[in-house]
């Protein structure tokens, strides 16, 4: 399969507006073009994935304001917090760059000087509303007012909410300035256009968006060109063809000056999709090229070879709002500069929560640092994500009990579970080697075809097929496993090979299948690799085809989703009817207790009663004769009469949810001035504190409290 020639791509994802940080529907993207990205540099291709913060516009300019920062700084905050989330799921930039930086402001104005050359730019005055107060022209959205209609208050400029009247901003009665409250005034200005309009752009995106790049693959998605096609046909008003594009915005604007233009500036959806070419400069100038690809002797290449070299691939990953800018203004933009223009635009739909728009009001918003603060695996997500996209323009639907159902029996009970089962048998018996009775031509005749038609898959971004392929074959191997009966194998001396065949070629096939699920799987599939096959390197695609010979002893891979963990994945509702709504405060959406707190109040001396201590627990024992008590030896800083540390004995009933020596040498708070207790195993002297649901039979669970790193044992816990 190596015969295909090495291509040269350059990947981008659509850059997020810098006015706040990843939200699900980001990471979403992301996963799904670094899965690509990751699947074409197995196959041995040269990438180049860069992505950046769009920093201009007015809503950035208004919030930062509000924020008392000035715009640079305020989107400097926000791009601090990019590198977490981007590492925290795996996500493999090349570079992250920011539209604001020094690149764009002089490739926006290159292009802009090509397009005024190719005589595609001119002015017009237009009549736009003015907020007196702040100085300056408003955009739509913050104007507010009547509707024309049905005299609804406080509608938008362009539609009301209470009647679904659309409208312009100039008809809305007693409009105010959202920002100021003024009464706007109609003014004029000269602003600045792309024609899109002339004869010349559209019949060069007539054609461009009908056509398919030098690998036969189409510029854009079926459903993608039939919504192009529509807009060739009528614009937003109802005329005819493409409209002109309004590419200037008044000072004051955060943005980049129009050259010979004093007191104008870009509007930002004219400087955006340049960043991605001011990222990928800047990832050249920095002499990265090299760092994620095989082909060390292209490392002093410049951006300009690569821009200018015809076999270089464009390729964009957006989501469906976008389409407009990335298929008409972007290509126009590079093609009228004299530029490369894309091979391929992808669109993707929206992520959904339980079949409805995200939403922070409903509670339905999925923080992606809650994710991973709350200890959920970022390969749980791709994998998710994987199992549900295609290439189509779908929105994808995440539910938390079909999370749990994918994660738990396709990766962990299908996918995993080979790996658990057959090396411990080739470990205790084999020492590790692995051997095939007969011919293994079939064998890896079949792996040939699946790691072809799955690498097909990938490459059309048909990822939900390559994993139900993937799932098809891990059935497929447990099945044989199963047939093969190895545990009673193993109590036959004579059948010593038939038991090693059965289990290579389940680790031949799991071997095969972690191959496959890399560019999902990133990291287990690179400890897949190493500590069970003993590699030095990741996988490449080309292992798919080789038999490993021989395992490392079985270490633990991957957990199940526990269903509770997922719980406290969603953001608190907004109007939270908690009594103290805290921003960004965590709130389960089904308590995990029913009964509520605090019905009857003791004073404060009634709670000093109670002697509240640090204690370490110095030894964890089972206790012979009962399933629920484990021996807990505590310190909790006293000595006795001789000067000596006095340890106290106590029991207590957690031995269902922790074993003994995960708790040996923990800290926890124990209640020290409760009178000592005779028991059928010996005196309890305290008790330690721990959490469980009222219900416990619905919500089984128990958990020691455990004091923030500091707490030392004997101090009081008050
Ligand atoms: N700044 C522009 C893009 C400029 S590209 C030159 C922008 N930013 S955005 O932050 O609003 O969106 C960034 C990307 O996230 C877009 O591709 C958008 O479609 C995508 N998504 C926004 N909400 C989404 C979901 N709920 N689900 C999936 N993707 C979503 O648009
Ligand atoms: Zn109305």
């Amino acid at each position: 399969m190596m015969q295909e020639t090495k291509r040269r791509l350059f990947v981008t994802t659509a850059l997020p507006y810098a006015n706040g940080p990843f939200h699900i529907g980001h990471i979403m993207e992301y996963i799904q073009a670094d899965t690509w990205v990751r699947f074409q540099r197995m196959r041995g291709h040269e990438v180049h994935f860069v992505g950046a913060d769009d920093a201009h516009g007015a809503p950035i300019m208004i919030a930062a304001e509000k924020a008392g920062r000035t715009p640079q700084e305020f989107v400097a905050a926000i791009a601090a917090g990019r590198a977490r989330h981007l590492d925290g799921f795996h996500i493999r930039f090349d570079n992250w760059h920011s539209t604001d930086a020094p690149e764009n402001h002089q490739l926006a104005q290159d292009i802009y000087r090509d397009l005024r050359k190719a005589g595609l730019i001119f002015t017009r005055e237009i009549e736009q509303f003015f907020d007196p107060v702040k100085g300056m022209f408003l955009p739509d959205r913050y104007i507010k007012g009547h509707c024309p209609k049905c005299d609804a208050p406080d509608q938008y400029g362009d539609a009301c909410e209470a009647c679904g009247a659309v409208y312009s901003p100039t008809e809305l009665r007693k409009p105010y300035s959202v920002l100021s409250g003024a009464v706007p005034e109609m003014r004029r200005s000269e602003h600045y256009f792309f024609q899109l309009s002339s004869s010349r752009c559209e019949d060069y995106l007539r054609g461009w968006t009908q056509g398919v790049d030098a690998r036969g693959v189409s510029h854009l998605q079926v459903e993608v060109l039939n919504k192009v096609r529509e807009w060739f046909t009528r614009d937003g008003e109802g005329r005819h063809g493409l409209a002109d594009w309004d590419i200037s915005r008044d000072a004051p604007y955060f943005g980049i000056e129009i050259p010979d233009a004093p007191g104008k500036y870009f509007y930002v959806w004219l400087d955006a999709p340049i960043g991605y070419l001011a990222s990928l400069r800047n990832h050249f100038d920095k002499g990265q090229a090299a760092a994620h690809w095989h082909a060390p002797s292209r490392t002093s290449q410049t951006y300009e070879e690569f821009v200018s070299d015809p076999a270089v691939e464009q390729v964009h990953f957006i989501g469906k709002d976008i389409v407009y800018f990335h298929t008409l203004f972007w290509p126009a933009m590079l093609h009228f500069s004299g530029r490369k223009v894309p091979n391929q635009v992808n669109v993707h739909g929206f992520v959904t929560v339980g079949g409805e728009k995200m939403s922070k009001s409903r509670g339905t918003g999925i923080s992606p640092l809650q994710y991973l603060d709350i200890g959920l695996n970022p390969e749980w997500l791709r994998y998710y994500l994987a199992a549900k996209l295609s290439a189509r323009v779908e929105d994808v639907d995440f539910t938390p009990d079909d999370f749990v159902a994918r994660v738990n029996s396709d990766l962990v009970g299908k996918y995993v579970n080979i790996a658990s089962r057959a090396a411990k048998f080739i470990s205790q018996h084999f020492d590790g080697q692995l051997a095939y009775m007969g011919a293994t031509d079939a064998f890896t005749d079949g792996a040939r075809a699946l790691a072809d038609d799955v690498a097909a898959a990938f490459g059309a971004r048909e990822y939900a097929r390559a994993m139900r392929e993937i799932m098809a074959h891990a059935d497929r191997i447990n099945a044989a496993f199963d047939t093969a009966q190895p545990w009673i194998l193993a109590r036959d001396q004579a059948r010593r090979a038939e038991l090693q065949d059965a289990c290579s070629r389940a680790l031949a096939g799991f071997h095969l299948l972690s191959v496959l699920l890399s560019p999902v799987l990133p990291v287990t599939s690179g400890r897949v690799a190493r500590t069970l096959f003993g590699m030095d390197r990741d996988f490449t695609w080309d292992d798919a085809f080789s038999l490993p010979r021989s395992v490392r002893p079985y270490q633990h891979l991957m957990q199940r989703v526990d269903p509770q963990t997922l719980e406290r994945l969603f953001d608190a509702p907004e109007a939270a009817t908690s009594p103290n709504p805290m921003p960004g405060a965590v709130m389960s959406p089904t308590p995990a207790t029913s009964v509520a707190p605090g019905e009857d109040t003791i004073t404060i001396e009634d709670f000093t009663k109670v002697d509240l201590r640090i204690a370490r627990i110095v030894l964890a024992e089972a206790v012979e004769g009962s399933t629920k008590l484990l021996r807990l030896t505590l310190d909790a800083g006293e000595s006795g009469a001789d000067g000596q540390p006095r340890l106290r004995n106590v029991f207590s009933g957690i031995a269902t949810a922790y074993k003994p020596e995960e708790l040996t040498g923990r800290l926890t708070v124990m209640v020290a001035n409760l009178a000592p207790r005779k028991m059928k195993f010996g005196l309890s002297e305290g008790m330690v504190l721990a959490a469980s649901a009222d219900d416990e039979k619905a919500h089984p669970g128990i958990y020691l409290l455990d004091p923030f790193p500091g707490a030392q044992p004997g101090m009081r816990v008050r």
